[in-house]
């Protein structure tokens, strides 16, 4: 079958739209492009089928396409049933690649759209929050013994991963791509700060300044959005488990205290723990009237849904990606993008230059992945630490720049001990 007569996509008659979204984010890839180079010449995913679950947007399918420069077979499947853009869906499966993918499937669709995605019988994956890995293990152990390796994209898909690892069930080795300084300090941090009040500010269309914006969670990406929230003018509180965070937040100038206070005061509140039910029944008690709530987490477990239903009478659409709540007492909640991730299923997600590196990342470990993959054994392990600084240094060379170099005194001054 052809990839056309074998993808299952929308519309195809959306794919000119989708060429122009991939072609602008491809013109601020520059990391990304120099990669594809490499792989145009040296065919490293030659005769090799790669299955790939990332948000299906437009710089992911630019990464879809690098792949297949690299002589890959690719297919791919979203990773959130809100995340996927039809016309981007469309636009690679005239680029040859095959796609199992739709914008709001329910769920039932949704889940056999990855299935489809895993019987094309993968060498290697790239997974974004595990869900591709865990439906390969738990209901198709059949297809298990081809796959070499893969790369996990998401702090949640390596916490369910390495959950798989210390029970024995993890069956092939998968690169941590989120935990490589060139993804979580850039992506989490300003990747996620930018495109979830993009996703907030679009949605919404309200004022943020004098505002209080609740972060909850203070990981890599809540510094991201408590930051820019304070560059939009709002009063920022977080909420932490973490003793540390919490003195960090602090530090940072943040107002910090217990869900419960924060509950109370604020105007817009931003879930970012990978946690579930971290706002819930009697956080909904103490809200203001027009309390709006969005998620940036991976799963829409966050904001505790079933407690807000029951909560309420009724609920309506307000706005595209706006639900409003009703409560029993008169007031109303709204909540953004049915509590999935905001910068996504509401926007674009992160700007094309962040995406450049974590997806250059992702293309680099997979090759790794390819060539070392009988000798690391079924484990999760780091992006090597010289593939990291390769996509560092190649991004300052996008940008024109350079840094200075250690002289020989100062290398020898600073592997000394006796030299101080
Ligand atoms: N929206 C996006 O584009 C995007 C990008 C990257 C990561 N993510 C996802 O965002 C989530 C967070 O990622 P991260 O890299 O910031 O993780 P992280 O581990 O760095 O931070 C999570 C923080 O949440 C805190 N936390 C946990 N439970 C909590 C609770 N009940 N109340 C308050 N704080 C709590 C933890 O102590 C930690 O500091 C993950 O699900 C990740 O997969 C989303």
């Amino acid at each position: 079958m052809s990839v056309k007569e074998n993808s299952i996509v929308r519309d195809l008659s959306l794919a000119p739209e989708g060429h122009l979204k991939i072609d602008w984010v491809q013109a601020h890839m520059p990391v990304l492009n120099r990669i594809r180079e490499q792989f145009e010449r040296e065919q490293p995913f030659k005769g090799l089928k790669v299955a790939i679950s990332l948000h299906l947007e437009a710089k992911t399918a630019y990464l879809a396409k690098v792949i297949k420069a690299g002589g890959a077979e690719v297919a791919i499947t979203g990773s959130n049933p809100l995340s996927t853009q039809d016309d981007v869906c469309a636009a690679l499966v005239e680029d040859g690649i095959t796609v199992f993918a739709k914008y709001n499937p329910d769920p039932v669709e949704y889940k056999e759209l990855m299935v489809k995605a895993l019987e094309t019988g993968p060498d290697l994956i790239i997974d974004d929050g595990g869900d591709l890995v865990t439906i390969l293990h738990s209901e198709r152990p059949d297809l298990l013994s081809k796959v070499r390796g893969g790369a996990e994209e998401t702090t949640t898909g390596i916490l369910r991963l390495k959950a798989m690892e210390k029970e024995g069930e993890l069956k092939f080795p998968v690169v941590a791509v989120n935990d490589a300084f060139c993804k979580y300090l850039f992506d989490n941090r300003y990747g996620t700060g930018q495109s979830v009040w993009d996703g907030i500010n679009r949605t919404t269309n309200l004022v943020v300044a004098g505002k209080t914006v609740v972060v909850v969670g203070y990981g890599w990406c809540g510094k991201g959005v408590a930051m820019r929230a304070k560059g939009l003018g709002a009063n920022v509180i977080v909420t932490e488990i973490d003793a540390i965070k919490a003195v960090e937040a602090y530090m940072d100038g943040f107002a910090v205290m217990p869900m419960l206070e924060a509950a109370k005061q604020g105007d817009f509140f931003v879930t970012v723990t990978g946690n579930r039910d971290v706002i819930r029944g009697e956080h909904y008690e103490v809200m203001k009237d027009g309390a709006i709530l969005s998620n940036a987490g991976h799963f829409d477990v966050e904001v505790n849904k079933p407690e807000l239903d029951a909560l309420s009478t009724g609920k309506r659409t307000v706005r595209r990606n706006i639900e409003e709540y009703q409560l029993k007492d008169g007031r109303s909640i709204y909540l953004l993008a049915e509590g999935r991730l905001v910068n996504l299923a509401a926007g674009d997600g992160h700007p094309a230059e962040i995406m450049d590196m974590t997806f250059a990342l992702q293309a680099m470990s997979l090759k790794y992945v390819n060539e070392q993959y009988e000798s690391i054994g079924s484990k999760v392990l780091n992006v090597p630490y010289e593939l990291d600084e390769q996509v560092a240094r190649y991004k300052l060379e996008s940008l024109g720049t350079g840094i200075d170099q250690l002289s020989e005194e100062q290398r020898s001054y600073l592997d000394s001990w006796t030299e101080h």
